[in-house]
């Protein structure tokens, strides 16, 4: 099976990437050691498509297996969906020999991988991502965590997982408006690292679009190695990292005014890239065509483009408390044509969004 490796000393990991692979978990986990009595993390319409085909791989060889499920949604990211795991590790009388599997989205991974850093200072967990965008991008890399009503992804801490399982057949029961958004950061890859795939993108929007299974995986690959390939840099976002993060200033603050789970993620990251790109542009780091570029494979992938109506002082407000806030300074990632990015202290950020909403 065709493996992207995230070489990060004693905490590196596989990424294993195929098509039928699902049941194939039990030898995988085996594989880096993880423990035999495992916690699966999901929620009622995950548990409900692939709960039973995981409990019965895990169980057929000789695991012991419990199930925890959390509403479904960006809503429930909380301290308090949080504490409710808590409560099942402990009545499972779980201990430090135990691993948890994040069945689900990136919600899940994002909620269980903070459950893992921080029940009994730390378990072991491994990712199971079905969503596209879990797949290429949140499963990857250890940032977990959950939201403050202030702002997007506040509370959390790095932890890396022992392992990633991909079965891009899971995304064929994907709604098709989450499997668009999750298009959108496999966009970003190519306008942050990677012209050539960029343009591969340009050329296979059509397959892309319907979900073709070859494309898919060439698509989730290449992701997934150029995520672990700036994680290896970089794996604590001291300064490369943060070109993970294009778009996402902007798309933080769409889905914070918006309310969590009305824009979904990756919508938000699109609308975040435009922004990010016309900021570029305006700052005479990238060209008109760059812009265009972006924006008609955006609309080629039919993900959303334009900001939902709120003041540039709305926006301004969210942008403050954005993680890459620096003494006070906002700081935005900015491409410089197509295929590279870096971080960028914004003096006037009051200009720069008067002209952005005008
Ligand atoms: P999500 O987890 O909410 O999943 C989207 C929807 O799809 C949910 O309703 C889910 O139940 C459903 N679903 C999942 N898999 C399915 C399948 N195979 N078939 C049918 N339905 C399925 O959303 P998401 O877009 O996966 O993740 C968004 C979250 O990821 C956000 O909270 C964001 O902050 C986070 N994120 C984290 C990182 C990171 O590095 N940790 C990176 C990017 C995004
Ligand atoms: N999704 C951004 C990062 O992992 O750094």
């Amino acid at each position: 099976m065709p493996v992207v490796n995230v070489s990060l000393g004693e905490r590196s990991y596989p990424i294993v990437v195929g098509t039928g692979i699902f049941s194939q978990i039990g030898a995988a986990l085996d594989g880096v050691g993880f423990p035999r009595r495992v916690g699966i993390v999901t929620n009622p319409t995950v548990g409900e498509l692939y709960g039973e085909v995981l409990v019965d791989a895990l169980v057929s060889e000789g695991r012991q297996v419990s199930v925890v499920q959390v509403p479904d949604g960006e809503q429930y990211k909380t301290l308090t969906t949080l504490e409710s795991l808590y409560d099942a590790f402990i009545e499972w009388n779980f201990d430090r020999h135990c691993g948890l599997l994040a069945l689900g989205g990136g919600v899940i991974g994002d909620l269980t991988g903070f459950a893992a850093a921080t029940f009994l200072r730390g378990i072991p967990f491994a990712q199971v991502p079905t969503t596209l965008l879990a797949q290429v991008d949140s499963s990857v890399g250890g940032k977990t965590g959950v939201n403050h009503p202030l702002g997007k992804n506040l509370i959390g801490a790095f932890y890396q997982p022992r392992y990633v399982h991909i079965d891009v057949d899971t995304l064929k029961t994907l709604p098709s408006r989450e499997y668009v958004a999750g298009l959108a950061e496999v966009v970003k890859y190519g306008v942050i690292h990677d012209a050539g795939f960029f343009a591969w993108l340009e050329n296979n929007s059509t397959a892309l679009a319907e979900r073709d299974v070859e494309a898919l995986q060439h698509a989730v690959m290449v992701s997934c190695q150029i995520k672990a390939n700036v994680v290896e840099s970089d794996e604590n976002e001291q300064g490369l990292r943060a070109i993970l993060n294009y778009g996402h200033t902007f798309g933080h603050a769409v889905e914070t005014l918006a309310g969590y789970g009305v824009i979904r993620h990756g919508e938000a990251v699109a609308i975040g890239m435009v922004l990010a790109a016309r900021a570029s542009e305006r700052l005479g780091l990238c060209g008109k065509d760059d812009v265009a570029r972006l924006l008609a494979l955006l609309e080629c992938l039919a993900l959303p483009v334009t900001p939902p109506a709120f003041s540039p002082e709305e926006y301004l407000a969210v942008m403050r408390h954005d993680k890459k806030v620096k003494d006070g300074a906002i700081r935005l990632v900015l491409n410089h044509g197509i295929g590279s990015a870096d971080l960028h202290r914004v003096d006037k950020p009051e200009q720069l969004l008067s002209h952005l909403f005008a």
